[in-house]
């Protein structure tokens, strides 16, 4: 089985898009079924966020430091997200505020990816190679039983 690296965080992004496709096909009024498709991309993003932030981030700037500054931007934006994230856990999917919540964080993960996987994966695995992207996917996949289960407990909520 390839643990690439990249492979590994493009197959949670696919993961995370089939979840927003569900929630998007659901009724207005199918408040149990959003929320149980919510609490999967609280789950899925948190520990995404955690391998990226604790093991990926790290490994790339350092293996890629022309592209520090998108490393650095990109934590910015997991800060705005684990927030999303921290005020959906409790919120009741039948509030004025849930879809509306739902909608931006949706917006802000996808056009994170978007720039993850055009312009800067590319780029970190030209400079990796084949070998260290395996080596650092096996850390990613060791690292998931680590993740916090709470958002704010990720690095980037108080970065
Ligand atoms: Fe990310
Ligand atoms: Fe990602």
């Amino acid at each position: 089985m390839s643990t690439d690296a990249i492979v590994l965080l493009k197959d949670d992004h696919k993961t995370v898009e089939k979840l927003f496709k569900q929630f998007e096909k659901a009724g207005d009024k199918a408040y149990q079924e959003k929320r149980r498709v919510v609490d999967s991309i609280i789950e899925e993003l948190t520990v995404h966020a955690y391998i990226e932030e604790e093991i990926f981030y790290p490994a790339a700037r350092e293996a890629v430091p022309e592209t520090a500054d998108h490393v650095l931007e990109s934590v910015e934006e997991h800060h705005i997200v684990v927030w999303m994230l921290s005020e959906l856990i409790g919120l009741d999917a039948a509030d004025e505020t849930f879809d509306a919540k739902v909608t931006v964080l949706v917006e802000n993960v996808r056009h994170h990816v978007g720039e993850e996987e055009n312009d800067w994966f590319p780029q970190v695995r030209s400079a990796m190679g084949r070998k260290r992207l395996q080596e650092l996917g096996q850390r990613m996949v060791d690292a998931r039983a680590q993740a916090p289960k709470d958002p704010l407990k990720l690095h980037s909520a108080t970065a």
